[in-house]
């Protein structure tokens, strides 16, 4: 089920919960918006489906736990994003342990995530415009369909 959904105060139908399980990840469309829902490990998760570091496609990516927390890893560069809040992880060594250390540092929520509700097997996206802007609008909208597709050339260049 592609495309757009009817929007009941914000919250939009994006499937039935039986059916989303089985798929695993779903893409969708809201508000001009695209958007992957990812059922793992017992819990929904819904973030913009287009990575902020490049607009990759995040539906690709592996997903695994990562310093306690559950993330996707941008299939493109392997970037690490947290399916909960959007959160950028990367691991780098602490100078401040002796002998210095690698342990896991967060860059911020550079991706936008969404919330996810379910009502008698039904289940509903709304669409989060919070904390103002966030990396990973650039590749959202029509504008943001040209980035990814600048982004795209710009990869096949250097590859
Ligand atoms: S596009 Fe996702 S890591 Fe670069």
């Amino acid at each position: 089920m592609d495309g757009e959904e009817q929007a009941t105060e914000g919250l939009h139908f994006v499937g039935k919960k039986d059916q989303l399980i089985e798929e695993k990840r779903s893409f969708r469309t809201l508000e001009g918006r695209d958007i992957l829902i990812i059922h793992q490990q017992g819990a929904f998760y819904a973030l913009d489906s287009y990575c902020y570091h490049a607009g990759g496609a995040l539906q690709n990516g592996d997903i695994e736990d990562i310093d306690g927390k559950t993330c996707i890893i941008c299939p493109k560069h392997k970037y690490k994003i947290c399916l909960a809040n959007g959160e950028s992880l990367y691991k780098a060594t602490d100078p401040t342990q002796d002998p210095p250390a690698p342990r896991w540092y967060s860059k911020g929520v550079k991706q936008r995530t969404h919330m996810v509700t379910e009502t008698n097997g039904d289940v509903y996206v709304k669409l989060s415009y919070n904390p103002g802007w966030v990396e990973s609008d650039f590749y959202q909208g029509e504008k943001g369909k040209v980035e990814r597709a600048k982004a795209e050339a710009a990869d096949k260049a250097t590859s």
